[in-house]
Order: C-alpha cells, then sequence, then structure tokens
C-alpha cells in the first residue's frame, strides 16, 4: 500500500491579489507534494480560496457586484498564478462550493446535536474590518489590539461553540506530540499561552441582520456561520468531493500558514475536531513574515511584491529557489532584488548553470557529443560518488522537518563538490595532454553527478531539474520517475548523445551596473570587430548587442545584410587573443563558423547554448 500524503496551504482570501507571501506557502507545499510523488507517495495536495466573510461582502458592494461574482473574478488570480509558479496543487477547493456548504452544514448540525454549540446574549467590542470579538481587558484605549482600529460596543445573540472544555486535552496534545505545531518557538507560544490563560467559547455565528453573505446555521436559518469557522473546515470538505477515491486521506500531514494565523489554526481547528471526534492532524507549521526592504508590504506604501514581475524577469524556477534558499522556513524574511540577484548569479548561474555547460562542451568537443566511458574508480571519483549518493537521506531528514533552506544546502553539497572536482582534474588539462581515457572518466563522473543535482533539486526547480536531463539526452521526464531508483551510480548509460539547450541561469548584471556596461561592451565589440576582424575573421559576426546607429545607413545598404538568427552550439577562445572567440553557429540550414570580437565580455561557457544573430553574408577574411 502507498504511504498517504495529503498536504494543504491557507485558502486565501479572495479580496487581495496574491502576493509573494501567499506564493511563499504554496511553493513549500508544492515542493513537499512534488518530492513525496516522487517518493512514490500517493499524495494529495490542495490550495484554494476563502470566499464568505464581511470583507469580501463589502468589496462586493463597492465594486456593484454580487459577492459571487467579486469571488469568480479574483480566484482566478490564484488559479492563473499558481500555474505560472509551476504550482502542481492536485485541487483547489471554493468555500462558496455546493459540495464545501453541505459539509459546513453537516459539521455544524452534528456539534449542535451534541450539544457543544449552544445560544447565549453576547455582549462585546467588536472589529469589524478583523470580523471578531475583543474582550473589555484585551481592547487597548478603545481600538482592536491586533490591527489598531476602532471597535464598537455590541450586544446580540449568538451562537457559541464550547472551545473552552477543551482546553486540558488540547495542551496534553501539543505536549505529547512535539511536531503538533512547528517550529519550536510558536510551539511554544502556544502552550505559553494555553497553560496561562483560560480558554473561552467561541462566537461562531452572525446575525444574518449584520451578514449575509456566508453559510447557514442549519439550525437556524437567521444566522450564517462565522469565516472562520466556514474556513477551517475546507480542509476536511475537501477530502469528502475533491480528493481521489479509495484513501482515507484525513487527517492532513501538513497544514501549512503563516504565524498569523496560527491561532485559528491551533486553537480552533484543533478544537473543533476534537469535538467532533475527528483526528487532528499531523502537523501545523506556521512559517514566517516577508517584508520588502526591511518594511511591511502594503498597497498603500506600494512595495507589494508581485510574483509575476519576478518570474518574468528572472524564471520561476530561480523564484521558487530564493524565496526557500534565502530564509530558514519559519523565520521572518526580508526581500530585496540585490540579494535576490546576488544568489541568482553566484549560485544558479556560476555553481549550477556553468557547471553544466562546461561539462556539456567538453563532452560536445572531446567525445562527439557523446557522454564518454568511465574507466577506473580513482579516489577523488570515489568521494565524488559517495557525497552525491549520501545526499538523499539528508534530504529526506530535511523534508521531513520542513527544512528547505538546509535541503537545498545540501543538495547544493554536490554542485559544490562537483565544481572542486572540475578543478582538482584539471579536464582541460587531461584534453591537451590527450589523456582520453582519464579526461572521459571525469565527464562521465560530472554528468552522473548533474543527472543527480537535477533529481535532487526537483521539487523546488522541476524545469531547470528536466532542462538539465534534457541536455545530458536523457529521454525522460522527471515528473514520472521514482527517486528509488534513480538514486543510483551509473544510471546515464555512456554513448548518450548530449542535447545542449540554453544557459540554464544567464548570470543577470545588477541594474545601475546595466547601461555602462551595455555601452562598453557594444564599444569593445566593434572596435574589436573593426580592427581584429580585419585581418582575421574568415566571417564575422557581432553577437547583438543593438549595434548603435551613429553612422545611419539607408534601406538599400540594409537589405544588402542577410541576417540570420542562429544557436552557439560550441565556443573557444582563439588563441592569443583577448577579444576573439570562436563560435560555430547552427543557423538551421548549415553549422556556420565565424568568429567574434566579445572574448571581454562573454565567457565561451557562458556563449554556449545562447540564440544570436549573425551577418551570413559578410566578406570573408584572413585569420590572424
Ligand atoms: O488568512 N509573508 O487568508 P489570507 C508570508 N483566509 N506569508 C504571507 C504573507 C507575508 N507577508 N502574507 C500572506 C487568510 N501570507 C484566511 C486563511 S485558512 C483556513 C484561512 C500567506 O489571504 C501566509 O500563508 O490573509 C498567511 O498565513 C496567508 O497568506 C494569509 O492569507
Ligand atoms: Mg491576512
Amino acid at each position: 500500500m502507498k504511504t498517504k500524503f495529503y498536504i494543504t496551504t491557507p485558502i486565501y482570501y479572495v479580496n487581495d491579489v496574491p502576493h509573494i507571501g501567499h506564493a511563499y506557502t504554496t511553493i513549500a507545499a508544492d515542493v513537499l507534494a512534488r518530492y513525496h510523488r516522487l517518493k512514490g507517495d500517493a499524495v494529495f495536495f490542495l490550495t484554494g480560496t476563502d470566499e464568505h466573510g464581511q470583507k469580501v461582502e463589502k468589496a462586493a458592494l463597492d465594486r456593484g457586484l454580487t459577492p459571487k461574482a467579486h469571488a469568480d473574478n479574483m480566484t482566478v488570480n490564484f488559479q492563473q498564478l499558481w500555474k505560472k509558479l509551476e504550482i502542481t496543487n492536485d485541487a483547489f477547493i471554493r468555500t462558496t462550493d455546493q459540495q464545501h456548504i453541505a459539509v459546513v452544514q453537516e459539521l455544524l448540525q452534528a456539534l449542535y446535536g451534541k450539544g457543544e454549540i449552544e445560544r447565549r446574549t453576547y455582549e462585546g467590542w467588536y472589529c469589524t474590518p478583523d470580523e471578531r470579538f475583543w474582550t473589555e481587558k484585551e481592547i487597548v484605549e478603545g481600538k482592536c489590539p491586533d490591527c489598531g482600529r476602532p471597535v464598537e460596543r455590541i450586544s446580540e445573540d449568538n451562537y457559541f461553540f464550547l472551545m473552552s472544555k477543551y482546553q486540558a486535552r488540547l495542551i496534553a496534545h501539543i505536549e505529547q506530540n512535539p511536531n503538533y505545531i512547528r517550529p519550536e518557538s510558536r510551539r511554544n507560544e502556544v502552550l505559553g499561552f494555553l497553560r496561562s490563560q483560560t480558554l473561552g467559547d467561541l462566537c461562531i455565528s452572525r446575525p444574518k441582520a449584520r451578514l449575509s453573505w456566508g453559510i447557514e446555521l442549519p439550525f437556524d436559518r437567521a444566522f450564517v456561520t462565522y469565516v472562520w469557522f466556514d474556513a477551517l473546515v475546507n480542509y476536511y470538505s475537501a477530502t469528502k468531493y475533491l480528493a481521489p477515491e479509495g484513501t482515507a486521506w484525513w487527517p492532513a500531514e501538513h497544514h501549512l500558514v503563516g504565524k498569523d494565523i496560527l491561532t485559528t489554526h491551533s486553537v480552533y481547528w484543533s478544537t473543533m475536531l476534537m469535538a467532533l471526534g475527528l483526528p487532528l492532524p499531523g502537523n501545523i507549521f506556521a512559517h514566517g513574515w516577508w517584508t520588502k526592504d526591511g518594511k511591511k508590504m502594503s498597497k498603500s506604501i506600494g512595495n507589494v511584491i508581485d510574483p509575476h514581475e519576478l518570474v518574468d524577469a528572472y524564471g520561476v524556477d530561480a523564484f521558487r529557489y530564493f524565496v526557500l534558499r534565502e530564509v530558514p522556513f519559519g523565520l521572518d524574511g526580508d526581500f530585496s532584488t540585490d540579494t535576490f540577484v546576488t544568489r541568482f548569479n553566484t549560485e544558479l548561474a556560476n555553481d549550477l548553470g556553468n557547471l553544466l555547460s562546461r561539462v556539456l562542451t567538453m563532452v560536445g568537443k572531446y567525445f562527439d557529443g557523446k557522454i564518454p566511458q568511465a574507466g577506473t574508480e580513482q579516489p577523488a571519483d570515489r568521494e565524488l560518488r559517495e557525497i552525491a549518493l549520501s545526499i538523499p537521506a539528508r534530504i529526506d531528514d530535511d523534508l521531513a522537518s520542513l527544512a528547505f533552506t538546509r535541503y537545498l544546502h545540501d543538495a547544493w553539497s554536490l554542485v559544490t563538490r562537483a565544481n572542486r572536482y572540475v578543478e582538482e582534474n584539471a579536464p582541460w588539462t587531461l584534453a591537451k595532454n590527450n589523456d582520453l581515457e582519464r579526461l572521459g572518466s571525469v565527464l562521465y563522473n560530472l554528468s552522473e553527478s548533474l543527472r543527480l543535482v537535477a533529481l535532487y533539486l526537483y521539487p523546488v526547480m522541476p524545469l531547470t531539474s528536466q532542462k538539465i536531463w534534457n541536455a545530458l539526452g536523457i529521454g525522460k521526464g522527471i515528473n514520472e520517475c521514482r527517486s528509488g531508483e534513480e538514486v543510483n551510480w551509473g544510471r546515464l548509460p555512456y554513448g548518450t548523445t548530449i542535447q545542449p539547450g540554453a544557459q540554464l541561469f544567464p548570470r543577470i548584471d545588477q541594474k545601475k551596473n546595466t547601461e555602462k556596461k551595455m555601452e562598453k561592451t557594444e564599444q569593445e565589440s566593434m572596435q574589436g570587430t573593426k580592427h581584429e576582424a580585419q585581418q582575421t575573421a574568415p566571417t564575422l559576426s557581432a553577437l547583438a548587442p543593438g549595434a548603435a546607429a551613429k553612422d545611419p545607413i539607408g534601406i538599400e545598404d540594409f537589405m544588402k545584410v542577410d541576417l540570420r538568427v542562429g544557436k552557439i552550439v560550441s565556443a573557444e577562445r582563439v588563441e592569443k587573443s583577448e577579444k576573439l572567440v570562436k563560435l560555430k553557429v547552427d543557423i538551421g540550414t548549415e553549422t556556420r563558423q565565424v568568429v567574434a570580437g566579445i572574448g571581454k565580455s562573454y565567457t565561451p561557457e557562458e556563449l554556449l547554448g545562447k540564440t544570436i544573430v549573425i551577418v551570413a553574408n559578410l566578406k570573408p577574411a584572413k585569420l590572424m
């Protein structure tokens, strides 16, 4: 029987447009879902939207829409973003789903029938924006202790869930299950609260006169249920109508939430489940809060980070990698573009991207594009292999405790070791000395390391990992593999034809340097091409950093130029020249050899796989 793995994100309020914070929780859940699928577990990964309540009703009214029409519009923002972020949720729940509503009513009725819900007259301080009551003691100078906005005195009849009687049981459950609330600091916070305060009962209804956009209490149609009672039930209701049949999905292994909603999950939800006689989830993990350049993100400051922009600029995988690598899960984090770009350039472009392109270049050049055979294993090879094969056990531990940063760090130890292996074994020297046997071994071991690196990084960087496999000539989808079978040294067959693609992570120029650097590049390459090229290049192309038009040419001149788009399939420096790089460019109909004066701006590794424009009818000139 397959092990089941059920993981959830919060269901997000439809009023907000999704930002980095929502993306963060959802990406983390996606990584775990992908990881467990790779292990062969039966996975159910749920996300969705929270669509009832006062705020939605009000926002809809402001827009002149019905609450449902408003929710229909807004929920698409989430669905589209999840698609763009390669989120593989198995279902998307909306609290306006009829089946969800039916389950909420069924549970309310069950609790009412058991005497767990009681009608009382309630008087208290109410915060309308937060939709919750506060006691006299809790409010601060007439303001909501949470959001600081004024509270109103309200007296009305309502229904109460008798939460207080579960206090001792909840404390015991948290004490006996150290993983129930994570991280440790949050667990201590909740325990500290429960041990020192008396838990009250929970008002779970709103008179329809005050709020109509909600689920009716089945036993009193003059009321709708409190939005949190409705929302929390989604985790359970989804298993009744959205999850694949044949598995008892409840309880969830993990509820991932932000620290803002830990109380509702650890106290309300846990006691609701106890009262219903349902098992509690395995773990509630409350992660930290993202700020931007040290400031809280807010629409009024205008500093809300839009994941669409980052993905468009740097790619999905870089974004997914960054948010999980930068901040240990559970701690608060700050987003700054500088840190993002630094990690991108050093870790993704240099460590990983260049490793792949170096290996592919050499396999292309010395072994005709076929993965060579490994010879006798030497101590350095063994060390590389042992590190590669030690990683799965480490990342399994890391992900069991949701330590994403440590997981990435552990997976990266193979990238780091492989780069050191390149230096230690100096394949370029082996090639020069014509030691093809050792060179073959070195390149095989590196290719095999890259195959495994891709497998290990797949949950976080699914597109990149697949690109690495494709480039190595592995004609398989990683998502169709089982990690148990793939973690084996020597699975990559020698003789496999590599399929180099574009550079994985083309380096980013920090914004301020960009313009200056562009200008310099243009000048250098133009001068370079002028005086060096005249005596050297058989055919010449300029990589196209938008040549400046200082002496404009007419259309007749332009028409003479035969411009072709091509992909660089090999690149090497021209000996004794700082600037010249010899390129082989596949222009579709043929592979052209051209020489470009761009060696000061680009290394041959960086050029490999790039799409460029060449002048296909430039008069041949003599090589130096
Ligand atoms: O609370 N940093 O929905 P919500 C990190 N509907 N995470 C953040 C974040 C930030 N700056 N901002 C938002 C609700 N999040 C309820 C949940 S669940 C039964 C009902 C993430 O739209 C984080 O996961 O306000 C947080 O808990 C969640 O979005 C709040 O989303
Ligand atoms: Mg919120």
